[in-house]
């Protein structure tokens, strides 16, 4: 891997931030708030913000940057997918869970749901995350899906997997912003007392954290090789998929580029193979 010291860098700070922002918001229910229960009050809430952080933004960014660890590039293109759908269905329940949390104590408290841009976006970004999931699993992990289709996908599959990563990111600054307004009364936010300041912290956290996991998922230096991708589609079958070929084509020099077209050629000739066999 080009650059392996700056990768592991990286890697590292995004994992300190990420678990720092996990203690954080743990520390900051249990010290600061009411702490956790599931007992439709305050303590039902906290549950929200917990379960946001820890499944939400950091398993999904854990998902998306799994492909990366150069430990895993001897493991079955196979098992990486599992591996990323597993953790990406994981922050989905996580969220659908902190959402039953929010709405269970809005209904418990008599506090209409859905008024503000916050809930509004975070509802919308959980959607859209299922959507995303449910089109990753039928792409990218049911065998009959052409690898033509998937090929033509990935591009959008990735974009819209980032995109949905940073927004969940501002969902929550918006989130802990509204909480910290709502709940600091005396001294109040504007006052900065210890609980602010903390918190505020806490979003410069994830903040730091987003920016890591972006760039270590879009330096095209570090993505998986895909020759091995091409191998594992030859030896299994067709079984397997050729969903990074053309990423992977795009890296190669220019003096590669006639085998590249020779390879390209085959894997045409595959897509059409299986076209014809399913
Ligand atoms: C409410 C989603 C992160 C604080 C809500 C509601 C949704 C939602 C859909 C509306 C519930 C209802 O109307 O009954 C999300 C999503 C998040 C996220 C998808 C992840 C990105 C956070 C975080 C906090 C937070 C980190 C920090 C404490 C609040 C507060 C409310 C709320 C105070 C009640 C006020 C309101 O409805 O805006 N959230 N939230 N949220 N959330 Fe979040
Ligand atoms: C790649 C996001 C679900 C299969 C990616 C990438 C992102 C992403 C950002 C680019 C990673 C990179 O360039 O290293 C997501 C999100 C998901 C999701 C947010 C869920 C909401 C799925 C599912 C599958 C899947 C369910 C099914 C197996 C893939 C594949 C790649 C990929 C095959 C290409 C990996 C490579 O370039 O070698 N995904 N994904 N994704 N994802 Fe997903």
């Amino acid at each position: 891997m080009e650059d392996f010291k700056q990768f592991l860098v990286a890697l590292s700070a995004a994992a300190a931030f990420g678990f720092v922002a996990i203690i954080f918001v743990l520390r900051w229910v249990l010290n600061y708030k009411e702490g956790l229960a599931w007992d439709g009050g305050a303590a039902e809430f906290n549950w929200h913000p917990v379960l946001v952080v820890t499944g939400f933004i950091f398993l999904q960014g854990i998902a998306i940057i799994v492909y990366r660890l150069p430990w895993t590039w001897q493991c079955s293109k196979l098992m990486m997918k599992l591996i990323h759908a597993g953790l990406n269905l994981l922050a989905f329940i996580f969220a659908v869970v902190s959402l039953v949390a929010v709405f269970d104590f809005h209904n418990g408290a008599n506090i209409p749901n859905m008024y503000s841009l916050h809930s509004w976006l975070g509802l919308m970004a959980v959607i859209l995350y299922g959507l995303q999931l449910v089109l990753g699993v039928g792409m990218y992990l049911i065998p009959i899906t052409p690898a033509s289709w998937r090929a033509a996908f990935m591009p959008l599959h990735v974009y819209s997997g980032l995109l949905l990563f940073g927004s969940v990111i501002s969902v929550a600054l918006m989130g802990i912003t509204e909480k910290l307004i709502f709940s600091l009364k005396n001294p109040m936010y504007k006052e900065s007392p210890p609980e602010a300041i903390f918190v505020n912290v806490l979003g410069l956290l994830l903040v730091i954290f987003g920016a890591l996991i972006l760039w270590i998922a879009t330096r095209t230096s570090w993505k998986r090789p895909s020759d091995q991708i091409l191998h594992t589609r030859h030896t299994n079958g067709g079984a397997e998929d050729n969903t990074s070929v053309e990423p992977a084509l795009s890296q190669l020099s220019a003096a590669d580029s006639e085998a590249c077209g020779e390879v390209r050629k085959r894997v045409n000739k595959l897509d059409d193979q299986e076209l014809i066999t399913k």
